[in-house]
């Protein structure tokens, strides 16, 4: 064969039996999912979960979200599946929702950052889930992104942030959803959302009639809107109701719109980038177009706020966190 493998690339293809071996010895591998790419570790492997804070550069009280392979791996790891829990997990699972639940003694407190409760997810991907179903334990596995940096949705996204410290990256493709799971708490039995993801809030309710959002939480319990500054891009990013003003008053040296409904009419069509027409097109292109511009070099990113409804909700939580600069 001719091809040649340059040193400096990380071990990466679609062998699961590889990403298997590399996790029982202990090692991280990145893993592809419907959402984004996860960086996945042993839960019960105190070094490799460890790993994992120290790749990410991310806060050892952030817990990390725990991948199994169907509700009886998920049945065995918590201590109480209320029937609302029971109910979303049927509808959706596999697929991008995470519930939160009180966790039995044998889920290690490195994982859940010292709280009596775990994240759990079945994720849909064909690779993952043959991964899943080929160790008999579970997968820790936050985003695979440097803290506060954009999810990668692709193998390439993974290896250039970190592909030399991770063991291996499983490569399955672009992620179909392209934004996180959604995050859903259950207080006395009723579901909460916690993180808008990619399930709509609408889709939620049809199974369990209503389903709270994030109201104002005492500073001291852990949940995922905690950092105001999340998914960022390096290129600052203006959010905005009113895109034609802002390009008129705020463009400045290389700026870029990111188009939702239709192209501008009144901006050059070389200083726009096509999101989607629906709100599901936007979340599955949004951390792509994100990563793109960033190694384009741009001095600003003009995006549309958009409608508050299905996952509108999900791509404008993610617009806020990533136009903070604090
Ligand atoms: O789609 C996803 O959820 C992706 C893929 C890889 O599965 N994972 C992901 O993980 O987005 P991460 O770590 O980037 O975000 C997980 C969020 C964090 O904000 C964390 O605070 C929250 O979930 N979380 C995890 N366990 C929790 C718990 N026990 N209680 C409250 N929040 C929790
Ligand atoms: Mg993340």
């Amino acid at each position: 064969m001719t091809a040649r493998k340059k040193k400096a690339e990380p071990a990466c293809g679609r062998s699961v039996l590889r990403a298997a071996e590399v996790l029982r010895e202990g090692g991280v591998v990145a893993i592809p999912t419907e959402t984004v790419y996860g960086l996945a570790g042993n839960i019960f492997d105190e070094k490799a979960i460890r790993a994992i804070y120290r790749i990410k550069k991310r806060p050892s009280s952030n817990p990390l979200i725990v991948h199994v392979a169907g509700l009886e791996q998920a049945r065995e790891l918590v201590t109480r599946m209320p029937p609302a829990a029971e109910k979303l997990a049927r509808a959706f699972w596999p697929g991008p929702l995470t519930l939160i639940l009180p966790k039995k003694k044998k889920v290690p407190g490195w994982v859940t950052a010292g709280q009596d409760t775990v994240g759990l997810r079945v994720p849909d991907h064909p690779l993952t889930l043959r991964l899943l179903r080929t160790l008999d334990f579970p997968l820790a596995a936050p985003s695979a992104n440097p803290f506060t940096y954009i999810s990668p949705v692709t193998a390439d996204q993974v290896a250039r942030m970190l592909g030399k410290q991770t063991g291996y990256i499983l490569d399955g493709g672009r992620c179909r959803a392209g934004i996180e799971s959604t995050i859903v708490s259950f207080e006395k039995g009723k579901a909460r959302i916690l993180r808008p993801g990619a399930i709509p809030e609408e889709a939620i309710k049809k199974v369990v009639g209503t389903a709270g959002s994030p109201g104002k939480k005492p500073a001291d319990i852990l949940h995922p809107g905690m950092y105001k500054k999340h998914y960022s891009p390096r290129t600052p990013l203006l959010l905005t109701r009113d895109v034609e003003t802002a390009w008129k008053t705020r463009a400045k040296g290389r700026t870029v719109l990111l188009a939702y409904g239709r192209k501008y009419p009144f901006a050059p069509p070389g200083s726009q980038r096509w999101l989607g027409r629906t709100p599901a097109m936007v979340a599955r292109r949004l951390y792509d177009v994100l990563h793109q511009l960033d190694r384009e070099g741009y001095d600003l990113i003009i995006a549309p706020e958009l409608p508050e409804i299905d996952l509108g909700r999900a791509v404008n939580d993610r617009l806020r966190k990533a136009a903070r600069r604090d």
